[in-house]
């Protein structure tokens, strides 16, 4: 099969790697919710060979990333898993949780899925880095953003940018705690989560 291509991805992977890069520690493991055409988790395993880097997304989306994958023979990344945030998370913890403009995708429930799996999925003290527009303050960051969640809502009226301070809330509840709110280009953000260790007794 020809392999997926957006051109959204080769776009921004540069400024993402510059942000997340400092969190890929040699060999920890990292798993990516919604790899989507797999082109991000290429490109970051390729440059970053000491971690282990671990793919996911629904099920339809699970070909054209093992087509990436069997194309680049990266022996650091690994065969995309099928997971849908409400359904079954996988039974291994990680060191690192990242995801790409996947929570304006998901609906709200879905959303709160992702947030509460990953703190179930992460490793004590473990970062959930997440990128894609954000809302502030009750409303858009910007006209664009506000005529993307127009174009959102035709394709899906319950997908739509999620609120900060809404996944923040739920973030809490599952334990995590904000650890950076990175401005990024053209409207986005990098949201960075950890996991709070609870004191020993
Ligand atoms: C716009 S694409 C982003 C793909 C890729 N991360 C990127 O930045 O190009 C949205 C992704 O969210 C995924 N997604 C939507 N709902 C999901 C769910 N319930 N569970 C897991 N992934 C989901 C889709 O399958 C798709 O891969």
């Amino acid at each position: 099969m020809n392999r997926p291509f957006v051109e959204s991805c080769e776009q921004n992977r540069d400024v993402i790697h510059q942000v997340i890069q400092p969190y890929l520690k040699p060999g920890i493991e990292v798993l990516e919710i919604a790899s989507g055409t797999g082109q991000h988790a290429v490109y970051f395993a390729d440059l970053n060979p000491q971690i282990r880097w671990q793919t996911s997304d629904r099920a339809e989306y699970l070909p054209g990333i093992q087509s990436w994958l069997t194309f680049t023979k990266l022996q650091n990344l690994i065969d995309p898993i099928l997971l849908d945030v409400c359904l079954k998370w996988p039974s291994q913890q990680y060191d690192l949780i990242f995801t790409a403009n996947s929570l304006h995708i998901m609906d709200d429930a879905e959303a709160r899925a992702c947030i509460n799996g990953t703190a179930q999925c992460l490793e004590p003290s473990g970062f959930f880095i997440a990128y894609g527009p954000f809302n502030y303050n009750g409303g858009f960051t910007s006209e664009s953003n506000r005529r993307f969640e127009d174009w959102l809502k035709l394709n899906n009226p319950k997908s739509g940018i999620k609120h900060f301070e809404v996944l923040n809330e739920i973030a809490e509840q599952s334990g995590l705690k904000l650890y950076a709110d990175i401005t990024m280009p053209a409207n986005n953000r990098i949201l960075i989560w950890q996991l709070e260790t609870l004191p020993d007794n």
